[in-house]
This record gives C-alpha cells, structure tokens and sequence, in this order.
C-alpha cells in the first residue's frame, strides 16, 4: 500500500470502532485502523472481540491492530484474521493490513 500523502486515522483504543472510522472516512480519512484486538481473546474465540474485529468492503482500506506478547498466540491471531477465518466474526472481507502491537496482555 501506498500512504504517501494519505490521511491515515490511527488505532485508539475504545475510540475507533466502525461507527467512528464511517465518520472519519467522511471526512477524509484514506486509511482507517480498528481498536486493538486482543489476540488471546481472538485465541479463546471471544464473540465481543469478534465484533471488534469485523471488517466491510464499505470500511476498507482497513488495518486490525492485533496485540499481545505471545508468539504463537501472535501469530494463529494473524493467520485467523488476515484470512477471514475468526469464528463468529462476520466480516465480509479480510483486512488490507494486520497492524502488530507488541504490548503485553494484562
Ligand atoms: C485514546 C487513545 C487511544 C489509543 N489507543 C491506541 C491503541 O489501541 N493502539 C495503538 O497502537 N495506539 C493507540 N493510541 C496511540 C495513537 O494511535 C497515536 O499513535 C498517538 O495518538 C499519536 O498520534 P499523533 O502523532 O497523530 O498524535 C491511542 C491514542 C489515544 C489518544
């Protein structure tokens, strides 16, 4: 992806859920980034986190900021939400970019 010149809406936790980045699209951003998804959540199928996680086509292009300290619980979240596969989540497509956030899970 290209974000030279872009007007990008940073991930804020509790602050940039679907309904904020539609606004913020409206109002010129290019590039949106969900909250942060717990990628132990992800790991444990939570539905509320399932929500978070959603992605449309109308919402795109779109990063999922996933976080977490566990490698391998890192990466199976990675793997399940770049390829639309996180069970209850109902997305109708798979985010442009999976934003890393290396801070630990409390
Ligand atoms: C309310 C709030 C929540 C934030 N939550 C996150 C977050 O979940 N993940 C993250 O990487 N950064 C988070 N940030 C940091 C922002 O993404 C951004 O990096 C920071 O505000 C600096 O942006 P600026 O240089 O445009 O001011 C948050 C910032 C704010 C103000």
């Amino acid at each position: 992806m290209d974000f030279k010149g872009k007007i990008i809406l940073a991930p804020m936790a509790g602050v940039t859920d679907a309904p904020f980045r539609k606004i913020a699209r409206r109002y010129g951003a290019d590039y949106c980034v969900s909250e942060m998804i717990s990628s132990v959540a992800v790991h444990f199928k939570d539905r509320k986190t399932a929500l978070l996680a959603k992605t449309e086509k109308s919402d795109t292009p779109i990063g999922i900021q996933i976080f977490g300290h566990d490698p391998e619980i890192m990466g199976e979240c990675a793997y399940l939400v770049s390829r639309n596969e996180y069970e209850h989540c109902i997305s109708d497509t798979p985010p442009d970019i999976i934003d890393i956030n290396m801070g630990r899970s409390p």
